[in-house]
C-alpha cells in the first residue's frame, strides 16, 4: 500500500493489517521534517505539509503490523546527509514494529526529483520487501 499522510484525520491511511508497513519521508536538516524545516521547504517552492510522518507515527496503535521498513530521500549518500529513515525506524520500533530494512534514495537536489536510476532502485527495494 502506498499512500501519503494527508492533514485531515479522517483521510489518514489506516495501517491495520498492512505488512510490511513501509514509511518514508524526505530528509530535512539531517532528520525527519518538522514544522521549521517544512516552512523552509515551502519557502523554496516545496509542499511541506503541516502534518507528516513525525506527527503520524506516534499516533499508530502499538504493534500495528509485524514488520516495517523505512526510506527517505537525501541529496548525498553518507554520514553528512543525515537520514529521515533512521529516525522513522526508531519511531516504528517504539510502536512495537520490527524494522526489517532501511533505504536512502538520492534526489538530484533539494527540489528533487530522484537522481537517475534511483526510481528503479526504489522499485526493486519495494519489491524485495514483500
Ligand atoms: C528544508 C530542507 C532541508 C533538507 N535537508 C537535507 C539534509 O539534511 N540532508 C539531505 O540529504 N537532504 C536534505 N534535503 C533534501 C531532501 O531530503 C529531498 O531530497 C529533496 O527535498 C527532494 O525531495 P522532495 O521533493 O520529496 O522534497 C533537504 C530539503 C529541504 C527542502
Amino acid at each position: 500500500m502506498v499512500c501519503q499522510v494527508p492533514k485531515p484525520a479522517a483521510e489518514r491511511p489506516d495501517p491495520a493489517g498492512v505488512d510490511p508497513l513501509v514509511v518514508g519521508a524526505p530528509t530535512h536538516n539531517r532528520g525527519l521534517p518538522g514544522p521549521g524545516s517544512r516552512k523552509e521547504a515551502r519557502a523554496k517552492g516545496g509542499e511541506g505539509e503541516d502534518f507528516g510522518v513525525a506527527e503520524w507515527l506516534p499516533t499508530l496503535p502499538p504493534a500495528t503490523a509485524a514488520r516495517a521498513a523505512a526510506f527517505d530521500t537525501v541529496t548525498g549518500l553518507g554520514f553528512f546527509s543525515g537520514s529521515a529513515a533512521k529516525r522513522i525506524a526508531i519511531l516504528l520500533r517504539r510502536r512495537g514494529l520490527t524494522v526489517v530494512d532501511r533505504a536512502n534514495f538520492l534526489a538530484g537536489d533539494q527540489q528533487g526529483p530522484l537522481a537517475d536510476d534511483e526510481l528503479a532502485r526504489a522499485h526493486q527495494w519495494g519489491a524485495s520487501l514483500v
